[in-house]
């Protein structure tokens, strides 16, 4: 299948060229695979409401069929056309954060396709806060399934450049709007339960969520991955993972340095290409040692926002230059930190060292 790509200019909105949309939602009218820009990640989408055309995300990313998508609204008035019940805490974050980075879990309605949703009686439900991808949801005229837009197991895609390296022949086509803005995908909590409980930390915070409905819990999984099995199915697997094996160094600063240090000097030993990942105050540092064949800079320690931003894309990096052992230092895990340290552990396959 030939992939085909629409280039888009998302940044002068008054630009957007409708034709392009039009032809794009032609593509999940017809039942066949778009990836697309959101403000976390770009999503694989398919009309929601069709088993048929969602089998088809399975088959492209070589997803687990255990593992359940988010369906994408473009209005609120399709809120109810996927979700039964809307309890009074999720309309005060939906009043809050759409759109957003933030995935409600909600009881579903019959009309979601049941491969949407693996087979549980709830359904995750977005509304993305991107203006392609809700011209697009909106002229397709139905809700859209989409995970994130890369092969299973491989980091999600923040530009279409991305998308095409895991996707390109597999799918119908892109609508190609420039790098995404979050870096990280959403937040999912699941509002059935009481309190709510974050199954991914995301875009939007605990923090941010607390203040808006009080309690709320985070599953154990996402700060322990040895601890428990994840509520989310689809948190269980290695995700996110660059091919070369990787290791985080969480202490203090010094302490860790020669940790990474003494790891980099017998991974060269056994003869492997070596990296490192480290903020961009620390590159420089890290290029002056000679320690690691490719050092790459991830955003600035001062604004961990940019760290979630580039992170996907930085450990893509370190496939193209063929890294066989990644070392990176650890983050704070407040704010937009909890979803970076719980991509980076899953990156690492659950590989922390604490000194
Ligand atoms: O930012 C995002 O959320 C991106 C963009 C494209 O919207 N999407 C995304 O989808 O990250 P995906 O499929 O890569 O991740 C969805 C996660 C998986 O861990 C899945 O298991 C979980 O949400 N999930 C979906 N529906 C669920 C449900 N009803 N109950 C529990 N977990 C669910
Ligand atoms: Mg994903």
């Amino acid at each position: 299948m030939e992939t085909k790509v629409w280039h888009v200019d998302k940044n002068v909105e008054e630009k957007i060229n409708y034709s392009q949309i039009v032809d794009a939602a032609r593509v999940i009218r017809d039942g066949e695979l778009l990836a697309f820009p959101t403000e976390t990640v770009y999503g694989l989408g398919a009309n929601a409401l069709s088993d048929e055309a969602v089998e088809k995300i399975y088959t492209a990313k070589g997803r687990p069929s255990d593992n359940p998508l988010i369906v994408h609204i473009g209005s609120l008035s399709q809120l109810s056309a996927v979700a039964s019940f809307v309890p009074p805490k999720a309309l005060k974050l939906i009043e809050a954060f759409w759109p957003g980075p933030l995935t409600l879990f909600l009881p579903k309605t019959e009309a979601v396709a049941g491969r949407v949703t693996a087979g549980l009686d709830t359904v995750g439900v977005r509304m993305p806060d991107h203006p392609l991808a809700l011209a697009l949801i909106q002229e397709a005229g139905v809700p859209i399934a989409a995970p994130s837009a890369n092969r299973s197991g491989r980091p999600s895609p923040t530009s279409a450049a991305h998308v095409l390296a895991d996707l390109d022949g597999r799918i119908a086509g892109v609508l190609d709007g420039g790098p995404t803005g979050v870096g990280v995908e959403s937040t999912t909590i699941d509002m059935t339960a009481e309190p709510p409980v974050i199954h991914r930390p995301g875009g939007i915070t605990y923090e941010q969520i607390k203040a808006v409905i009080g309690e709320v819990l985070v599953d154990a999984a996402v700060t322990d991955s040895k601890q428990a099995q994840p509520l989310s199915p689809g948190m269980k697997y290695t995700h996110y993972a660059p091919e070369g094996q990787m290791w985080i160094v969480s202490g203090e600063a010094a302490a860790a340095r020669q940790q990474m240090l003494h790891m980099l000097a017998e991974a060269k030993r056994e003869g492997k290409k070596t990296g490192v990942l480290a903020v961009e105050e620390k590159a420089e540092w890290w290029r002056r040692q000679e320690s690691a064949d490719v050092v790459i800079s991830c955003g600035s320690s001062s604004e961990l926002e940019s760290v979630a931003r580039e992170l996907y894309s930085c450990l893509r990096q370190f496939d193209d230059h063929q890294v066989e052992f990644i070392v990176s230092e650890a983050f704070p895990t407040s704010g937009i930190g909890l979803a970076v340290m719980n991509r980076l552990e899953k990156a690492a396959g659950g590989r922390i060292i604490r000194v």
